[in-house]
């Protein structure tokens, strides 16, 4: 989306506040920081970006926002709510969704049954009812289908629906694992490097796709190495070193940030 259609996008107004605020998080692992005292905050109806080095910590903040484990210190609100401690499918039904470093799939299992999984936070009946057959979940199993069937369309994927995911080379596979997220309906879609092993024509769709989701309602954090898809997306961009944040502004300002050179000229040394 060019950035006029953005501006003019409706209800900007109203989304333009924080939609995640991290206040001095930090999470110690033993005998390793990984994150430190980091505070940021994500606007909505925004692509955030979040950079640094390998090891920098940016999964772990991940982990955090979405409650794999518990900050050693530090908030996390989501709307404007503490939401620190909180389990994770609490978090994801209020509207967290992310897709992972290393896809997560269910491999034996169709491309469309790893989406539906996606939506059952929205049915009634939920996953035990998807599951055991509980009065009232089929027309709901159907709605769930269907509208899994709209997030494979969304990403490209609908004429594979009844592939076995594992059977998917591995940029449809990270497109499914994007397919399933978006039908969690989430606000906020927090993408761990979504680009890694896609050739540059997948690369470039993955670059509209993002690009689009603000339009429908949908907050991104991006963690991406591709600085060209980066920088193609991101309004604002964080970036990690060592745990600590060290610079946040514009693509621009952070690429240009001594720091920030700094800290990606000292992972070359050492690799
Ligand atoms: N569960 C864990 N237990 C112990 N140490 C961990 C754990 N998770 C991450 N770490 C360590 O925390 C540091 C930050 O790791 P993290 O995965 O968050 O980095 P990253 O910025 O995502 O790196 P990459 O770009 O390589 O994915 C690393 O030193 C890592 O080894
Ligand atoms: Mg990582």
């Amino acid at each position: 989306m060019d950035p006029i259609a953005r501006v003019q996008a409706p209800g900007l107004a109203e989304t333009s506040k924080p939609i995640l605020e991290l206040r001095g998080l930090t999470k110690a692992f033993s005998g390793l920081t990984a994150v430190s005292e980091v505070s940021m905050s994500v606007r909505a109806g925004h692509v955030h970006g979040l950079i640094g080095p390998n090891g920098a910590g940016k999964t772990t903040l991940f982990n955090l926002v979405t409650s794999v484990f518990p900050p050693s210190a530090g908030t996390v609100l989501f709307e404007g709510a503490d939401i620190t401690g909180q389990p994770a499918h609490t978090v994801a039904r209020l509207g967290v969704a992310r897709t992972f470093q290393n896809v997560r799939l269910f491999g034996d299992q169709s491309v469309l049954e790893n989406v539906v999984i996606g939506t059952y936070r929205n049915t009634r009946a939920g996953l035990a009812g998807g599951i055991l057959r509980l009065p009232g979940a089929t027309a709901e199993q159907r709605g769930a289908r269907a509208e899994a069937m709209e997030c494979l369309a969304y990403v490209g994927l609908a004429d594979l629906a009844d592939r076995q995911a594992d059977a998917l080379p591995f940029g449809q596979q990270r497109l499914l694992e994007f397919a399933r997220a978006l039908a969690l309906r989430p606000k906020l879609l927090l993408l761990d490097e979504p680009a890694a092993g896609l050739n540059d024509g997948e690369t470039e769709a993955l670059a509209r796709l993002i690009d689009a989701l603000p339009g429908r309602g949908i907050t991104v954090l991006l963690v991406e190495h591709n600085m060209d898809l980066m920088m193609s997306v991101a309004d604002r961009i964080v970036v990690l070193n060592s745990g600590f944040k060290i610079a946040e502004g514009t693509p621009e300002a952070v690429s240009a940030d001594p720091a920030v050179i700094e800290a990606y000229l000292g992972e070359e040394e050492t690799q």
